[in-house]
């Protein structure tokens, strides 16, 4: 665990391992200490340190008891934001964990708004991030020890604002470590065992259902999904419930263990990413986890549909007819179209609660990556006032969220001859959408989002970003659950 606090004292007493001073363009820190001026200065003079937006430099001090330190760029003054901040001290971060640095202070003296200084701290937080459980030889995660953020500003009430970055990049790192896990490791069962122990340990109410329950309560269309693997179904139930809610949220997640596309079976590439197919309810987890730390006044249930998506003899196939928990049938012609199957089944049980909301949360079509790339996630829904609030606190966190329509003449193309709706559409085209437009058979009117999990993954490391899971999702859904409380 990594302490973050606030230190009043003078910031050349600083024992650590690194100073790391964020820094304007153009903007002169005249209040710097001697020292770290005739660093800056040289940095700037002789090693064309330009203070650009995710630039940093790093200089040996041979005059304060911290041996390193490091300058920031944060860019132009006028361009600057919460993100930005978080980017550059982020890709800075990343930087400060390869060298094994262990404590680290941040000195903040140029004047930032107290959202920018939380910032600082979150780009380096978001940054301390290794995963080792299958690492042999490394016995330790690289992690910070501590962060000790010296500011000129009093910083009142900050506690709080600490206590938030913590939950909030706990839960993103949980996301994280859960894409990362390998399927022979993670997979229903003992996945929901997992989940169990966890909230147990947040004092949350969790529940499994095993496939006896689900054959009994009719969620045959997860069920249908599931037959096809040895490892079956579960879904699991989680409730925060605070004594005083003024709203009840359902969080419904896509949790695909693995998708091999089923009977209508993935080449080798598209399936080597096919783990992370559960992301959607590692969110869910991670949320729910977070909020029983921040206790926001609402009513929060997560839903999560756990199930592996196989070929075998005893798989669901094309052409199969799926009588789902709503009572509506679906044509089956495409088993890799599996997610939209499991969140039907559960959509129609979170709208049966009479919520205020229904967010999903899916890693649902390939499409999405097309359409908005692995830095975006695709939004839609019912309800514009709840769209528009969540794309506002992706914005907040930094993490995006794009809308993209419902169209309603499109909705004829998930029609079907044989039963009231079909998996797929038989046309390329819009893929998001039309899968979107299939949820929304499913959720009887009530104000429901649905957000198509594009930015789960980032391909490559950027920023504050490790290559792999991205750990996106909790932050901004926490941002949304203590405004709309
Ligand atoms: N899990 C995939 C979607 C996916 C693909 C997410 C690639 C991330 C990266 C989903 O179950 C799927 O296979 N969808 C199909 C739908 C199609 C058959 C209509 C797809 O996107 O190809
Ligand atoms: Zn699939
Ligand atoms: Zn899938």
């Amino acid at each position: 665990m990594t302490s973050i606090s606030i230190q009043r004292s003078a910031i050349d007493t600083f024992k650590g391992d690194c100073i790391v001073i964020p820094v304007l363009k153009n903007v002169s820190s005249t209040n710097l200490h001697p020292e770290f001026k005739r660093l800056l200065k040289a940095a700037t003079d002789k090693e064309g340190f330009k203070s650009e937006c995710k630039e940093s430099i790093l200089m040996m001090t041979p005059n304060v008891e911290s041996r390193w330190v490091m300058f920031v760029g944060l860019g132009d003054k006028k361009s600057i934001n919460s993100d930005r901040v978080r980017k550059a001290m982020g890709t800075a971060g990343r930087i400060l964990l390869r060298r094994n640095f262990k404590r680290i202070a941040i000195h903040s003296n140029i004047d930032l708004d107290t959202s920018l200084i939380k910032a600082l701290v979150e780009g380096v937080m978001l940054a301390n991030y290794d995963f080792i459980m299958y690492k042999t030889k490394q016995k330790k995660a690289k992690s910070f020890d501590s962060i000790n953020l010296y500011s000129n500003q009093k910083l009142t009430g900050f506690d709080r604002t600490i206590k938030s970055i913590s939950v909030g990049i706990e839960a993103c790192h949980r996301v994280r470590d859960l894409g990362a896990m390998p399927p022979c490791d993670l997979y229903p069962e003992s996945y929901a065992a997992l989940v169990k122990k966890e909230s147990a340990k947040a004092g949350i109410k969790c529940e499994i259902w095993n496939p006896a329950y689900l054959k009994k309560n009719k969620f045959n269309s997860v069920l249908g999904v599931g037959q096809g693997s040895i490892k079956s179904p579960r879904v699991v139930r989680l409730d925060y419930k605070p004594k005083k809610w003024s709203k009840h949220i359902v969080l419904v997640g896509k949790g695909v263990c693995f998708d091999s596309g089923g009977l209508s079976l993935k080449d080798a590439v598209s399936m080597e990413y096919m783990k992370d197919d559960m992301i959607g309810s590692a969110i869910v987890f991670a949320t729910l986890i977070a909020a029983s730390k921040m206790k926001p006044n609402v009513w929060i249930t997560g839903l999560m549909g756990l199930v592996e998506n196989m070929p075998d003899a005893n798989s669901y196939k094309p052409g199969d007819v799926l009588r789902s928990r709503s009572g509506k049938t679906i044509e089956v012609l495409n088993t890799d179209a599996e997610g939209r199957l499991v969140l039907a089944d559960l959509l129609d049980y979170a709208s049966e609660l009479k919520p205020d909301h229904i967010v999903d949360l899916a890693t649902l079509t390939g499409a999405a990556l097309v359409a908005v790339g692995d830095g975006v996630n695709a939004i839609m829904g019912n309800d514009q006032k709840l769209i528009d609030s969540l794309i506002n606190s992706g914005s907040e966190v930094g993490e995006s969220i794009w809308q993209l329509p419902l169209v309603d003449d499109y909705r004829e193309l998930i029609s079907s001859p044989l039963a009231d709706v079909k998996n797929i559409t038989g046309t390329r085209w819009g893929g998001t959408i039309t899968a979107g437009l299939f949820l929304q058979e499913f959720v009887n009117h009530t104000s429901w989002a649905h957000i198509d999990l594009a930015g789960c993954w980032s391909s490559r490391e950027r920023d504050y970003r490790p290559y792999g899971p991205s750990g996106e999702g909790p932050r901004f859904l926490l941002d949304w659950l203590l405004d709309t409380e």
